[in-house]
């Protein structure tokens, strides 16, 4: 089932202003399956932020349209787009963005909060995704007292919480250490296992990359190329390190 489909969409940046334009996505068109989990690769400034943002509807194509779950999202109302973002997106950074005057808890919680979700369902729920990413000890702490594998793994709770149709993630491990980053690939990969979560992740990390059924190498805001893993963790690895020498950065 199609979970997630593009169709031409431009992002052109300093339209309407007097500032220099700068295309950094050119008609981009393609389609995601429920429950893939895909990495998005390529150089710096090559549009994968862009790409993300656009799809998570923290900004606006130029051109084109998208569909997640048939829904045509550009052509939402401001209510329905804030419903539908709060429903079906999920969100990682790569500098967690939770709020510092808030616990754990309490940042992982909002979503379900805001939308209005009952105390008791929103306590179950926290439980349970504690209980599996491993952070039911500092669920009372603030981010500040944390360590930022802690903090990365609340900002995924946060994301998921809402069993969001698609997780969206722009270089999530882009901060952590090597123990931190494989305890959240493998999160991830939980997630999309068990939960059939649909996941598109940016990274430059080939070893995280390698956690993904699929790559979208972008080069100048257009896909450049695909590759998918096969049973050849190995082979998988070494072609996507071919790819990004010859795409380049970092
Ligand atoms: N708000 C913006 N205004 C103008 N140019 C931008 C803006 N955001 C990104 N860009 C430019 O668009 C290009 C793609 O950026 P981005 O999507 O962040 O790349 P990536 O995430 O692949 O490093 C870059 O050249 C960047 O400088
Ligand atoms: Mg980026």
């Amino acid at each position: 089932m199609q979970i997630l489909k593009l169709e031409n969409m431009s992002k052109t940046y300093g339209k309407n202003k007097k500032s220099k334009q700068y295309i950094a996505l050119r008609n981009i068109s393609f389609e995601v399956k429920k429950g893939e989990f895909i990495g998005v690769m390529g150089a710096s400034g090559s549009g994968k932020t862009t790409l993300l943002n656009l799809l998570g509807s923290i900004d606006k194509p130029t051109t084109g349209r998208f569909f997640i779950a048939n829904k045509d999202v550009i052509a939402l109302n401001k209510k329905q787009l804030a419903k539908h973002r709060m429903e079906n997106i999920g969100f990682i950074f790569q500098d967690y963005n939770l709020l510092e005057t808030m616990t754990l808890k309490e940042n992982i919680i909002l979503p379900l909060a805001l939308s209005g979700h009952n105390p008791k369902s929103i306590e179950q729920k926290l439980k349970k995704i504690a209980e599996n990413t491993g952070i039911t000890k500092v669920l009372d702490k603030y981010p500040y007292e944390v360590s930022g594998g802690e903090q990365q793994r609340a900002a995924a709770c946060r994301a998921l919480i809402t069993n969001p149709k698609i997780i969206l993630a722009d270089e999530p491990t882009g901060n952590l250490d090597s123990k931190s980053s494989k305890d959240l690939l493998n999160l991830l990969s939980f997630i999309n296992e068990e939960y059939e979560a649909t996941i598109l992740m940016v990274t430059h990390d080939v070893f995280a990359a390698s956690y993904c059924q699929k790559i979208m190498f972008i080069r100048d805001g257009e896909i450049y190329n695909e590759l998918y893993s096969g049973k050849d963790k190995k082979e998988f690895f070494d072609s996507i390190i071919d790819v990004m020498s010859v795409l380049g950065g970092e």
